[in-house]
């Protein structure tokens, strides 16, 4: 979180393209490491709008091909449900 200039790649954890490429040049070699690394992909989306993007990036910097990045496992979003949905 900082200037008002940083290109967010996660809105939901408002992590920035920086502290994204940041993660990678430091060491995360996945899409999990990333997100243990910076939060990416841990809102309330669960990455589904940034997962791709951080994908992405990391074959920018590791010089990858799409599809050679390990795939990450993902959460469904979950959101609140009333117990009167469950009546009838
Ligand atoms: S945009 Fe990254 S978790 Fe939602």
């Amino acid at each position: 979180m900082g200037s008002g200039d940083e290109k967010h790649i996660c809105r939901c954890e408002e992590v920035s393209e920086d502290e994204i490429r940041a993660a990678i040049r430091s060491g995360a070699r996945t899409v999990q490491e990333v997100k243990r690394w910076t939060r990416a992909g841990m809102g309330i989306c669960q990455g589904r709008t940034c997962r791709r993007l951080v994908e992405r990036m990391l074959c920018e910097e590791l010089g990858l091909k799409p599809g050679e990045v390990e795939v990450s496992s993902f959460r469904q979003p979950v959101r609140p449900v009333s117990l009167k949905s469950f009546e009838d």
